[in-house]
């Protein structure tokens, strides 16, 4: 990341505005309006070509007439006059360009866009934009936008790919009092995207928590790249999830492929925490600038009142964080804090006769009580507290317990005075909520964040050993032939390379030599068609299993071929694979997919009903490590049947870790050939007895 420019782009000490103008209603104006409303503490250089002065600034007519130094220029000239005004900043050295100029990638203009991006580039200056609304700043008191006004105050930093939708955040954070030091406009990404916003944010002493609201990225591993290394937590809407072109999928694991699922699995891979909706991305944006991660499982409840305890119960368990009882000693301390009728156990009700003392000694007893992680204090109002009196007294009783490594957070239920005090809790550092569940929401982000931090630290490292040329010698040969995939057979021998325990599995081409082979396999044996014309090979009865001798052997052979023939008179048929028949075992299915955003990316799921009618997969980006795998494997709902139920001994869940891990190796050496592929079923044998893949299918790139 080029620091310098960057800085120069985002904390300016001079700008220029070219398209400053002194007619009402223009953003050229506005713009200028704002950056003086502000209180920007730079120097501002008005451009434009006719009037000597911009509402009281002195003008000039091109960046080129400023006699000093310009760190960053906003660009309000329409589409048409921004390649030469960017040629003029670059001659100037100016540092960065904020375009705000619709008119580019986003009409379809793409190759203006792609003008002015390599022009930018030959001066080494970057460019925000273009279609954007600028960029607001509050520790730089600067409003380089069109919009209203800076946001509410506070430590979080927005990065927004939509404009609108970064005005319409802008005048919510009064509202909501959620408060941002910065909110940037990114619009088309031409050339600074979400990768090198977070790379200069996490330097950025004035933010606390990345906030991401995400439309689609142009390079989904440079996102992972910057998000995986970055020092502050990051939060993310992904909006536009239901179509990802899935349609035109040509695997099983294609056709499940949707955005929601590649782009979750990528914010879990890069430590990014999730939002669900807009409120949810304000909420959980909160929490995570102003407290730090919650590093256990164990959220202790305080409250004065059972049912938004009940509640605030419900939110951790669908967070998953499911409430543990106190232990008994905590439970003896916080009784003594509690009318006889009251309960220690968790959540902790001091009923509602608690005022400012019970609510005060329990909370600061508890914070520094081992096995709290987290403590999440609801309030409803009564007539014998005043809610201020116990905000102030929640932050007296953090401030004196001495610890700062463990997080809180606050609901109160109630009317104005809670508004109020919940106001003041935020300005102290608290976050406040004024739903039970949202509080324990935000405190499942702080958790989320701390489990992601501490699975980035485990080695990402998968390669083993391989022979890349045989695989690459397999695909070429199908090439060749004139085909865009394999055949079940060379797809296993691709598979077998990369050291995936595959069915052994022949070809033949004769009666005779099926039968040979059938007793070189030993019987019983499964009989399939092998014609690159034959994708669907049960469909067209070319498929016999469980064939116990030579008589069965001779009489499949002919009934596949005659079948494969009536089905499709002009396949292509290379002969029939004789297969070994493996022993029963629990189906999964195994996949990836070329991700037009994110490469090579891995699908794991139970077979059968399981991905045919519930959709049960879990995706992550290639390479996925072991240990990932393994979490792969506990994140579908089937989950519990890898453990063994109903009597049945638990799967070999480590053999299954370790064939996803290797899959993905094989995904990621041979992305450039590998368009879609599907291992199904993978069998899947007790604990110790390792896993087989059954069938196996690879489609390759066209070139
Ligand atoms: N250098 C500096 N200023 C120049 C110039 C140049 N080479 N050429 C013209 N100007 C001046 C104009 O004279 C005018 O100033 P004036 O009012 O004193 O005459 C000013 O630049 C603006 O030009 P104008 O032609 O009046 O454009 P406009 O204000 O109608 O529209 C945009 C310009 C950029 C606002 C418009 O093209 C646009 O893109 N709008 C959409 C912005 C948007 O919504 N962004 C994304 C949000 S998500």
């Amino acid at each position: 990341m080029d620091l310098k420019q960057m800085n120069r782009l985002f904390k300016p000490q001079s700008i220029a505005v070219v398209g400053a103008s002194n007619q009402v209603g223009k953003i050229g104006h506005t713009v200028v309006k704002n950056l003086l409303e502000s209180q920007y503490d730079g120097k501002i250089y008005p451009i434009n070509p006719k009037d000597a002065e911009v509402q009281g600034l002195k003008a000039y007519k091109s960046v080129l007439e400023v006699p000093e130094d310009i760190d960053s220029a906003v660009i309000t000239v329409p589409a048409s006059l921004v390649e030469q005004v960017v040629e003029e900043c670059g001659k100037k050295g100016v540092g960065g360009l904020i375009i705000i100029t619709s008119g580019f990638s986003e009409v379809g203009n793409r190759d203006l866009e792609n003008r002015i991006v390599e022009i930018a580039r030959r001066y080494g200056t970057r460019i925000q934009g273009p279609n954007i609304v600028g960029t607001m700043s509050n520790s730089n008191k600067m409003n380089a936008s069109f919009g209203p006004f800076l946001p509410f105050p506070g430590k979080a930093t927005l990065i927004s790919q939509s404009g609108a939708l970064l005005l319409a955040i802008d005048a919510s954070t009064y509202t909501r009092g959620i408060g941002f030091d910065k909110l940037i406009s990114i619009g088309n990404m031409s050339d600074i995207d979400f990768a090198d916003c977070i790379d200069w944010l996490n330097e950025d002493e004035d933010t606390t928590c990345i906030t991401l609201y995400i439309e689609g990225f142009k390079d989904g591993r440079k996102f992972i790249e910057s998000s995986r290394v970055a020092k502050k937590p990051i939060i993310a809407l992904k909006s536009g999830v239901s179509a990802h072109g899935a349609a035109a999928a040509a695997s099983h694991t294609g056709s499940l492929a949707g955005a929601a699922k590649v782009y979750g699995a990528a914010f879990q891979q890069s430590g990014v925490v999730q939002a669900s909706d807009l409120d949810n991305l304000f909420n959980r944006t909160l929490a995570l600038s102003l407290q730090p991660p919650m590093k256990g499982d164990n959220l202790l409840i305080i409250t004065n009142g059972g049912g938004v305890g009940v509640l605030a119960t419900d939110a951790a368990e669908h967070s998953g964080m499911p409430l543990r009882f106190a232990p008994p000693e905590l439970q003896t301390e916080l009784k003594k804090h509690m009318p006889e009728f009251g309960s220690a156990k968790n959540p902790v009700d001091l009923t509602g006769m608690a005022g400012l003392e019970w609510y005060y000694d329990s909370i600061r007893y508890s914070f520094t009580h081992p096995w709290v992680d987290g403590i999440c204090v609801l309030y409803c109002e009564t007539a014998m507290t005043d809610p201020m009196e116990i905000a102030r007294g929640v932050k007296q009783a953090l401030d004196e317990s001495g610890v700062k490594d463990k997080p809180i957070a606050v609901s109160m239920v109630g009317g104005e005075r809670c508004t109020k005090a919940m106001r003041w809790l935020v300005d102290n550092g608290i976050p406040s909520y004024g739903a039970p569940d949202t509080a324990v929401n935000g405190m499942a982000a702080l958790r989320e964040y701390y489990r992601m931090q501490a699975m980035l630290k485990e080695p990402l490292e998968t390669r083993r050993e391989f022979d890349h040329e045989a695989a690459i010698k397999i695909i070429e040969h199908a090439r060749a032939d004139g085909r865009d995939s394999l055949t079940e057979i060379e797809a296993k021998q691709v598979f077998s390379v990369y050291g995936l325990n595959v069915t052994a599995t022949h070809l033949a081409t004769t009666e005779e030599e099926a039968v040979q082979l059938s007793t070189k396999i030993g019987y019983p044996v499964v009989m399939k068609i092998v014609s690159p014309d034959i994708l669907h090979k049960s469909d067209a009865g070319g498929v016999k299993v469980n064939i116990k001798d030579e008589a069965a052997v001779r009489d499949a052979f002919r009934t596949i071929m005659t079948n494969a023939k009536a089905y499709r008179a002009d396949a292509r048929i290379h002969g029939i694979a004789i297969q070994e028949m493996a022993p029963w075992g629990t189906e999964v299915i195994l996949g990836s997919v070329n991700d037009p955003t994110f490469g090579p990316t891995m699908m794991f799921g139970l077979g059968g009903i399981f991905v045919e009618v519930l959709k049960d997969v879990t995706f992550r980006v290639a390479p996925v490590s072991c240990g990932q795998a393994e979490r792969m494997l506990g994140e579908i709902r089937g989950a519990p049947i890898l453990m063994g139920v109903r009597g049945e001994k638990p799967r070999d869940r480590q053999a299954l870790a370790e064939t996803i891990c290797a899959y993905s190796t094989m995904i990621l050496d041979l992305a450039d050939e590998i368009s879609e592929s599907d291992a199904n079923p993978v069998l899947v044998y007790e604990e110790g007895k390792g896993v087989k893949v059954v069938d196996a299918r690879i489609i390759l790139k066209k070139k």
